[in-house]
């Protein structure tokens, strides 16, 4: 996240509540960004302004009257310098006064002073959650377009990862919005007995990376997973499968109803023809022979697909290659007939299997290359998702 949030500018309104403590992980976690915190009255007591300032190297406001710069004042300047307001923990106090358009303490003052998006993360007990009248403000609030994030379990603050993806969502382009992608991420396990399959070195980091960045700019995300240990993207559908035959079944169930299916896993090409029921046994013999299957090609049957319907969603496959890049991205792009192919030269430093990081070369369906440096896989997502807004605009 730390590239996406590179140079953002961001206002932290810390609420009064025991959840205060929470704040310090929020900003250690917004590091990339420039941060700027007001409080509500009362937070200090949970949180010591002291704290607040050492993490975002700011001063913090606490004084709706206090005087900032040419005159203006403090919450003043800070409202229109904000990108975004996250208002965490957001009590039930809070919301009552955010949305009575109150300005009597440093938080709800700078409220009032901005346009920015506003980010609530409720925090409250079960009680005041439950209570009409909270119903009631965060229903104006976001009826005036706040975005929540949260509460878990009827009240608790959202998880710090959750409220930071929401911070980067709030501060992404919605130039996806309500668009349906399909994603596909990880390995295929394809099994060989109860206890071994045939597998790749997939992290799934691509493909969930593309699919938290979709969804952050506003798409309807599906992500159709191989066995990955990985948490899966806020606002993203999720479906686990197995096998390349399982993700065959998950995919052409729903390509009809997507405007671009975004191919980032390693399907496995072929799986072994006979799954033993029991534990193969290691046997006398010297060594053993697999018998193995062709899998489907899922990204040429979509393809093929298309072309006899007439019409169907934007395709972008990927490519994992030992070398010759281009040479293996212009077959592989004519051979699968998608309409962009992403390219990794998974040998290099930095780049493919289980790197946070990675290389590609962009081939479009007019034979034109892209070769990108090396950058975060939710950069290249980002790079990725602006070729198939292109693509689904046509
Ligand atoms: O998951 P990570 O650890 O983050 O690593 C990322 C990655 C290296 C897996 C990713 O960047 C990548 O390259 N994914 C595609 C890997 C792959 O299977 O490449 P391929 O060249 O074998 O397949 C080409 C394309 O056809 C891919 O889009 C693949 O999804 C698709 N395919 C392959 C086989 C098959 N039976 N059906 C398919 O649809």
């Amino acid at each position: 996240m730390r590239a996406l949030l590179a140079g953002r500018r961001i206002v932290v309104g810390v609420g009064a509540s025991l959840d205060g403590w929470r704040v310090a992980e929020l900003i250690d976690h917004l590091a990339g960004a420039e941060v700027r915190v007001v409080v509500a009255r009362g937070a200090d007591r949970f949180v010591t302004l002291a704290t607040l300032e050492a993490l975002s190297r700011n001063t913090v406001a606490n004084d709706p009257l206090a005087v900032g710069q040419a005159g203006l004042s403090e919450t003043s300047s800070i409202g229109a310098w904000a990108e975004l307001l996250v208002v965490m923990p957001a009590t039930a106090d809070t919301l009552a006064r955010l949305a009575l358009g109150l300005a009597d303490d440093a938080l709800t003052a700078t409220a009032l002073a901005t346009r920015a998006p506003l980010l609530l993360a409720p925090s409250m007990d079960a009680a005041a959650w439950g209570h009409p009248r909270t119903q009631e403000n965060l229903a104006r609030l976001v009826a005036r377009g706040a975005r929540t994030v949260g509460p878990v379990a009827a009240g608790g603050l959202a998880p710090t990862s959750s409220i930071v993806a929401a911070c980067v969502a709030a501060l992404s382009p919605q130039d996806l919005a309500g668009m349906a992608i399909l994603v596909t991420a990880g390995p295929t396990h394809e099994a060989i007995d109860p206890v071994r399959f045939l597998g790749n070195r997939s992290s799934g980091k691509m493909g969930f990376a593309i699919a938290r960045r979709a969804a952050a700019r506003g798409a309807r995300v599906t992500l159709i997973a191989g066995p990955v240990a990985l948490a899966t993207p806020d606002a993203v559908e999720r479906i686990d499968v197995e096998s390349a035959r399982e993700m065959h079944h998950a995919v052409m169930a729903r390509e009809a109803a997507a405007a671009c299916v975004i191919k980032a896993a390693a399907v496995a090409d072929f799986r072994p023809s006979e799954v033993s029921p029991i534990k193969l046994k290691k046997g006398a013999e010297e060594g053993m022979a697999l018998l193995l299957t062709r899998n489907p090609d899922l990204l040429a049957e979509l393809a093929e697909r298309r072309r006899s319907r007439g019409a169907g969603p934007v395709l972008v496959g990927f490519a994992a290659e030992t070398g010759d890049l281009l040479r293996h991205a212009r077959e592989k792009l004519a051979r699968k007939g998608c309409d962009l192919l992403v390219a990794n030269d998974v040998t290099l430093e930095g780049a493919g299997f289980g790197f946070d990081t990675n290389r590609a070369l962009l081939l479009g369906a007019d034979g034109v290359a892209e070769s990108l440096p090396l950058m975060s896989k939710l950069q290249l997502a980002d790079t990725i998702l602006d070729r198939v807004l292109h693509l689904v605009r046509g």
